[in-house]
């Protein structure tokens, strides 16, 4: 009699595991990405897309994660900052999930390292989704349709909230796009892939713009960052003082104060606004921005500096070649 009872407590046990039944599906990495190691299951990812589009996971069901990381804007939002439950606010914009899988930290502040790590953030921040995790949990539970999909992806209903931040990691992992114009050109060798102004913009960007110092670009991919944080003067109140700490708030650090990490610029031109504060409107404005320098103040990047002689055709080849950055959308 005792033997079934262990197997019991072992089956409860194994019951609120979050490994994924099946086999894992492999990410084809598009030109220009590093490769990815094998994803998750199907039926896990299915999953994880359903979440990420579920208004269930915020407290009065008005917000889910695709309400700021919209698909037609670049998986951001193209509100400076994004109105969460209740029209709360933060004080940053919504970056872009696509490719997020490669960065080694998330968050413009980098204060989480790991997909599974960030998606549990918005669920119980205040001005995004508001929840508490016993209430995600309850609320997810209560939905048919995800218990049944929770269901294939981990082999029982359980809801717990370490197998939903899994799916969910999950289904961001699937969010890889490159083979843009520029990958196509500068990997592929397809001369005409870029057109004649983007290739000036590109030499600029590589070389006297001193763009890439940052927004890398390696010899077989680009990440368009070097997943480092840099303080640029963004986000200045009319007194001078920076009006958001960055990083220093991970690191209590003087010298990361004001600074974020290098975003990536892939498919830039369709995440507007842009910088942590979504101040800057376009991406002139975003060049003209640097052509000025940055913003002074103690802690700038010494790799940011005026630009000078810069003309108006060289910016605006600038922004062509960060136009050529629209991956193919899968
Ligand atoms: C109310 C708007 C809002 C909602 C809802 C929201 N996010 Fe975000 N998300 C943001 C903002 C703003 C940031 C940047 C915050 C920061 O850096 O401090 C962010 C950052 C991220 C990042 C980091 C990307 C990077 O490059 O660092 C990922 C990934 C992400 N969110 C995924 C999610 C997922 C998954 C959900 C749903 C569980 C979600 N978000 C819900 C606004 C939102
Ligand atoms: C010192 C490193 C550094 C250099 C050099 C640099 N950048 Fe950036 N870039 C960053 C950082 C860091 C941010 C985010 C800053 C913030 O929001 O406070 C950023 C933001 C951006 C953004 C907005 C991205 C978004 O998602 O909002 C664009 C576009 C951009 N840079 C293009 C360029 C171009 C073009 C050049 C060359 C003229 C350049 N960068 C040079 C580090 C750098």
């Amino acid at each position: 009699m005792r033997w079934p009872l262990l197997f019991a407590v072992m089956a409860t046990t194994a019951c609120t595991k979050a490994d994924f039944v099946g086999q894992p599906e492999p990410i084809a990495a598009p030109l220009g990405l590093p490769a990815m190691p094998p994803g998750a299951p199907a039926a896990a990812v299915a999953l994880g897309k359903k979440l990420f589009f579920s208004p269930v996971l915020s407290v009065d069901r008005s917000v889910s994660c695709a309400s700021c990381h919209q698909p037609g804007y670049g998986f951001s939002d193209p509100r400076a900052a994004s109105p969460g439950v209740n029209g709360a606010r933060g004080k940053r914009n919504a970056p872009s999930v696509w490719n997020a899988a490669y960065w080694s930290t998330q968050f413009w502040d980098g204060r989480a390292t790991t997909l599974e790590e960030q998606a549990g953030g918005p669920m119980m921040n205040p001005v995004e989704m508001g929840h508490s995790s016993r209430g995600v949990v309850a609320s997810v539970e209560a939905d048919p349709e995800l218990r049944r999909l929770m269901a294939a992806a981990y082999g029982d209903e359980t809801v717990t909230l370490e197998r939903i931040t899994r799916a969910i990691a999950a289904y961001e992992r699937t969010l890889v796009r490159g083979n843009s114009p520029f990958d196509r050109f500068f990997f592929g060798g397809d001369k005409s892939a870029l057109s004649e102004e983007a290739q000036r913009g590109l030499a600029l960007f590589r070389g006297k713009a001193n763009c890439s110092l940052c927004h890398t670009i390696a010899d077989d991919h680009a990440l368009f960052t070097d997943q480092k944080f840099h303080n640029l003067g963004v986000g200045m109140d009319p007194a001078g003082n920076l009006i958001d700490q960055g990083r220093y708030e991970v690191t209590k650090k003087d010298e990361d104060r004001g600074a974020f990490r290098t975003p990536s610029l892939r498919n830039i031109a369709e995440t507007a606004p842009y910088m942590h504060d979504g101040s800057l409107k376009t991406l002139k404005e975003v060049v003209d921005f640097y052509v000025g320098g940055g913003n002074a103040n103690p802690q700038l990047d010494p790799l940011v500096q005026p630009l000078t002689s810069f003309t108006r055709e060289e910016r605006a080849a600038l922004v062509a070649f960060l136009e050529s950055l629209t991956g193919e959308a899968r």
